[in-house]
């Protein structure tokens, strides 16, 4: 991938970037030129060697233990962030649970967690980091296709959470336009990640509700997300975009 350098100058924050969707996009946001910040749980091996591929790419990052299904974690990696890169210009709302199963096997305490982390934890993450923003600010929202259309059973606690994502979206960009901030949802299909391996269980049936008929990769979500991060995109604001090889046709 070669730079264009948009994002030259600029730091972004990227939720559960140490695997998957998260991790490529912080990479990503880097080869644009960003420093970049990553929250992890688990994975501080992982995250570090995030922030070693972005170092080598001669930008900045730092890797920041946060859960987003704490409040106080939630809303404190955008302050930790933002002091560490000097500032905060991009948030990529991208940490989610991905629990699914059958509508009766959902505990109470599964719907906590869940909605703690997919719902609640964005919705800190976002008060906090429009705190800090200016003007040309950017909210990325990771929300899924299955809040266009969802393809099966089993999705119900999980859909509803990643829906959420579109109100939160549409009422950030009524809310933050006038200060020159935009916030976008970015909606993925399948994309072959630990938390949706192409070589799953589900996966040919899930392929197969593609019109591209295969699983995307975490680089094709990426690079939308770069996209809306970057100047070119300075006039979208409230907007879903699908990355889902034709999910919701
Ligand atoms: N893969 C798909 O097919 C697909 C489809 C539609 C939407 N999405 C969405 O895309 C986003 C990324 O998914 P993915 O497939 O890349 O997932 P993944 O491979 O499971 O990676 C999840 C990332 O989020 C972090 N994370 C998990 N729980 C967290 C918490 N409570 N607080 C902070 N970080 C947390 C993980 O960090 P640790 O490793 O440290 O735990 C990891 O970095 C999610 O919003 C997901 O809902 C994915």
């Amino acid at each position: 991938m070669t730079s264009r350098g948009t994002l030259n100058g600029r730091t972004a924050l990227v939720t559960g970037g140490s695997r998957g969707i998260g991790a490529v996009t912080a990479l990503r946001l880097a080869q644009e030129g960003a420093d970049v910040a990553v929250t992890y749980v688990r994975g501080k091996d992982a995250a570090e060697e995030v922030v070693r591929a972005v170092e080598a790419l001669g930008r900045r990052a730092v890797a920041l233990r946060a859960d987003s299904a704490d409040a106080e974690e939630a809303a404190g990696a955008v302050d930790r962030a933002a002091e560490a890169l000097g500032r905060l210009d991009v948030l990529v709302n991208n940490a989610a649970t991905g629990l699914m199963g059958p509508l009766e096997d959902m505990s109470l305490a599964d719907v906590d967690q869940l909605l703690a982390v997919n719902v609640r934890g964005v919705f800190l993450t976002s008060q906090a980091a429009a705190a800090v923003m200016t003007s040309g600010g950017r909210i990325i929202t990771v929300g899924s296709c299955v809040t266009q259309r969802v393809p099966g059973p089993g999705a119900t606690l999980y859909a509803m959470s990643k829906s959420a994502v579109i109100g939160l979206t549409k009422a950030l960009a009524r809310e933050l336009g006038g200060r020159g901030i935009t916030a976008n949802a970015v909606h993925p299909g399948p994309i072959d990640t630990d938390m949706n391996p192409a070589d799953g269980p589900y996966a040919p049936a899930q392929a197969a509700m593609t019109a591209l008929g295969r699983f995307g990769t975490a680089a094709e979500v990426a690079s939308l997300v770069a996209h809306l991060a970057g100047p070119e995109a300075a006039y979208v604001t409230g907007a879903e975009f699908s990355v889902d090889g034709g999910h919701a046709a």
